[in-house]
């Protein structure tokens, strides 16, 4: 124990558009070191909703990455978000670890829309304060969600050794790498399917809420509006001629989209302001592939009234630009969040 190092995992995001992986070999004063980073996109059918539909397109892509970037270490920790996750904060009595360990399950019940035999629960106590309640931090997920996750990782020959949220990977490199003491920072991570939001007071976070609206929406927004395939329409977003359409239109369509994400955003926004305590936000911070899409940043700001900035997940990172070139870094920084926090994890933390 004492003296040894503990070690790093693979980061492995396996998102429904895109593989992320990162790995990061610490240093000394808590700074870390890129070791490797690399994304290999999947076909829109691998994943839908959140399920793996063709695990061998998954298996083969990862097993690629592997391959590719030789990965030697064995050990990965994977992510899940979406309906399979359930985040809730419960109140109850103080008690002690022992108490809470034998009633957990009991008490978690009450909380989780599934069979309490098909999730998998973890919990952490928040606060105990003075009083004679506490609060706790309840995460369930889907276990065979977990499995399927977890066996794309065995089949490319690997190890999963952990299995995180979403939510609490993009909060894990937000930390590293940004302080938020004393403000209300909204992270919103916005996937090809989903957007996380977690927000974080004082440097706590404190809500939490998957929305189902991500990059397919703005691809099928130009799918419909010039009738084009998806992949000619993935091509205009991301900036690419396709045939007579002119920048401007597809702006048009990408701008009202990112206009209907706002009014999703701002539901939640109110909803959290109305149940907490905190009464704004002061900082939106974006990340993942969905936040690229132009002008979110000025939609947002315009209508939240607050900074908005992209989430660098390499900011505090460091690495050699003979190993990697800097603007592949900066390009795909924003999607590789969650990788990023979960390759600052440890095996057993
Ligand atoms: N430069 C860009 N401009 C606009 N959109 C972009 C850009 N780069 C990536 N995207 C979009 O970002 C999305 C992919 O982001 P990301 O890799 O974070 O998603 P994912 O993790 O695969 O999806 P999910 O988490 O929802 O399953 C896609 O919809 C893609 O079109
Ligand atoms: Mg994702």
């Amino acid at each position: 124990m004492f003296g040894k190092r503990k070690r790093q995992v693979v980061g492995c995001d396996v998102g429904s558009s895109a593989i992320k992986i990162v790995e990061l070999k610490p240093l000394k004063n808590d700074e870390f070191q890129l070791v490797h980073a690399a994304v290999a996109d999947l076909s829109p059918e691998a994943i839908v909703d959140g399920a793996i539909m063709d695990s061998s397109l998954v298996v083969e892509a990862l097993t690629r990455l592997i391959s590719e970037n030789g990965i030697k270490n064995s050990k990965f920790g994977g992510s899940l978000s979406g309906h399979s996750v359930i985040i809730k904060k419960i109140q109850l009595p103080s008690m002690t670890e022992t108490e809470l360990a034998e009633s957990i399950q009991w008490e978690a019940e009450q909380y989780i829309p599934f069979d309490i035999n098909d999730v998998n629960l973890d919990y952490v106590v928040l606060e105990t304060g003075a009083s004679d309640t506490m609060d706790v931090l309840l995460v369930a997920v889907k276990r065979d969600r977990i499995n399927d996750y977890t066996s794309v990782i065995v089949q490319a020959g690997k190890e999963p050794v952990l299995v995180d949220v979403d939510v609490f990977a993009v909060q894990n490199a937000f930390e590293s790498n940004y302080s938020s003491r004393g403000e209300t920072v909204a992270l919103v991570n916005i996937g090809a399917s989903v957007m996380n939001i977690n927000v974080l007071h004082d440097g706590n976070s404190v809500f939490w809420r998957d929305v189902a609206f991500g990059g397919n929406l703005y691809t099928e927004a130009v799918q419909r509006e010039f009738n084009l395939p998806r992949e000619d329409a993935e091509k205009l977003k991301l900036g690419g001629d396709v045939g007579q359409v002119s920048k401007q239109q597809v702006e048009s369509v990408l701008s009202s989209a990112s206009e209907d994400l706002a009014a999703e955003l701002q539901k939640t926004v109110d909803f959290f302001v109305a149940t907490s305590s905190v009464d704004r936000l002061d900082r939106i911070m974006l990340s993942g592939g969905g936040a690229l899409v132009a002008n979110l940043e000025a939609v947002l700001h315009e209508r939240f009234q607050v900074n908005v900035e992209l989430l660098n997940p390499f900011r505090n990172i460091r690495y050699n630009e003979s190993d990697f070139d800097p603007d592949w870094i900066n390009r795909n920084a924003p999607a590789m969040a969650v990788a990023v926090g979960l390759a600052i994890r440890t095996v057993g933390d």
